[in-house]
């Protein structure tokens, strides 16, 4: 595994209202994206589909689940040369044991060839949830650290920074990131 190199860190986040969190204006993933890029020194890429999720969690279920049913490729926003790197984090909220659809649409635009691809996930309870496998398919000729990505509850990540901050430090440091 490659713990030098070009890091960057991808990611998808919800912001609005989330589940056992209230209306959050950054959201879980996107909190924990940002300590890695940090503590990392990565470039940063938020994947944001070209039509957002509605804030209203329930409309947001609803659009999430048809998404998830038909196997769609919702179209993103911008795009970032993932073939300029060499590790690349990858972080999503847990959406039924997948990741949302449009981190797919998002992988699927790349090369990701003799890459070091890291999951990282946000949740209310279910953790990785085998979504590290589903990562790891997904990005055909990448090494994936599948087991060892980092899942942590979402309303940690929201309200006790300083202990997401502390496992988010420590995971690095047992993948072999230095300070
Ligand atoms: C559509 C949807 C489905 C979800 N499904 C699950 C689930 O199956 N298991 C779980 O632990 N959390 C589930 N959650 C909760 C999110 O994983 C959790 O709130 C996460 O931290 C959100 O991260 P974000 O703010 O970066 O989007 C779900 C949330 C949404 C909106």
């Amino acid at each position: 595994m490659k713990t030098n190199g070009k890091k960057l860190v991808v990611f998808f986040s919800h912001t609005g209202e989330n589940y056992n969190v209230g209306n959050i204006e950054k959201g879980n993933t996107h909190i924990i994206a940002d300590m890695i890029a940090e503590a990392t020194g990565a470039n940063s890429f938020e994947i944001v589909p070209e039509k957002e999720y509605p804030n209203d969690y329930n409309t947001c279920i609803e659009i999430a689940k048809k998404e998830l049913q038909s196997n769609a490729r919702p179209a993103v926003k911008g795009d970032i040369k993932v073939e300029d790197y060499d590790v690349i984090f990858i972080g999503y909220p847990n959406w039924w044991g997948n990741p949302p659809m449009c981190v797919y649409s998002f992988i699927e635009k790349h090369d990701w060839n003799g890459k070091t691809v890291i999951p990282f996930i946000t949740h209310e309870g279910s953790g990785m949830g085998g979504t590290d496998r589903k990562i790891a398919s997904a990005c055909k000729g990448a090494e994936t650290l599948t087991g060892k990505g980092l899942a942590i509850q979402g309303k940690v990540a929201q309200e006790n920074q300083t202990s997401a901050q502390k496992s988010v430090d420590s995971w690095l440091e047992r993948l072999g990131f230095k300070k």
